[in-house]
């Protein structure tokens, strides 16, 4: 394994309506290093601050305080619209219901990032074909996402996070919804894309079966890291 260190926060903390009797102190100082190339399961009840920890690094919330460097470049320190580029270039984002758009098909529905950068639509939509193609689902680019299964569904997510190429995927229970030979499927899928193209792999998961697809499994619980996990494979 590469050693070089892709991801790393310092004291994380994240605070909910901060001041108020609503206050929730979601995130209480994580420090975590995740190398080039890893697959790390993050685990942990209900309410212990998975999503929170997965928006932060995602650039889609804020944290309270502490550091996030991607690729040493500390995230933190990005207007908005820096972060947007960086997102768009660095991260791939998978949600547990895949969050595809309902009225478009499948290839729109991967296309759209693309569609933020220079590249001409006809450009965009070839590399999109190309993407779905490698994902078994070349017969059904122009299938609406309720015309796929949800596996099928999930890779059009994966597709479209894979679309440009980013460092790391962040995964929020991307299996949560899917049966078991589906979970498996959609795993061994995430497992070949991290060897052929060494993409760093975050998966969100309550599950032990699917983070024994993972290099390591961290642990936490309210809030706070309980276990880092050793290297299993
Ligand atoms: N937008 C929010 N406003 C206030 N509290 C929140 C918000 N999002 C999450 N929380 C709270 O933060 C804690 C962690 O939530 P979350 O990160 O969603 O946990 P998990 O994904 O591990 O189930 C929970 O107590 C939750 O209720
Ligand atoms: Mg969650």
């Amino acid at each position: 394994m590469n050693e070089e260190i892709i991801l790393k926060t310092t004291n994380l903390h994240k605070t909910y309506a901060e001041g108020t009797d609503l206050e929730v102190h979601a995130l209480k100082g994580l420090d975590i290093e995740i190398k080039k190339g890893e697959m790390v399961a993050i685990m942990g009840p209900s309410g212990c601050g998975k999503t929170t920890l997965l928006n932060l690094l995602g650039g889609i919330d804020q944290p309270t305080e502490g550091e996030i460097f991607i690729q040493g470049q500390d995230v933190s320190e990005l207007a908005d619209i820096e972060m947007t580029e960086f997102r768009l270039h660095n991260i791939g984002y998978i949600f547990q219901l895949f969050n595809l758009f309902e009225f478009i098909s499948a290839l729109d529905n991967t296309v759209l990032p693309l569609l933020l950068t220079n590249i001409s639509r006809l450009e965009a939509e070839e590399e999109a074909k190309m993407m779905l193609r490698q994902m078994g689902l070349g017969d059904k680019i122009f299938h609406l996402p309720n015309q796929l299964s949800g596996g099928e569904q999930q890779r059009v997510a994966v597709s479209r996070a894979l679309l440009m190429n980013p460092a790391i995927i962040l995964g929020d229970e991307p299996t949560g919804d899917l049966d078991q030979d589906t979970s498996t499927e959609i795993m061994n899928l995430f497992v070949s894309i991290n060897e052929n193209y060494e993409q760093t792999f975050l998966v969100v998961t309550h599950s032990e079966y699917i983070a024994s697809f993972c290099h390591r499994i961290i642990r936490i619980v309210d809030g706070e890291i309980v276990d880092k996990g050793d290297e299993q494979k």
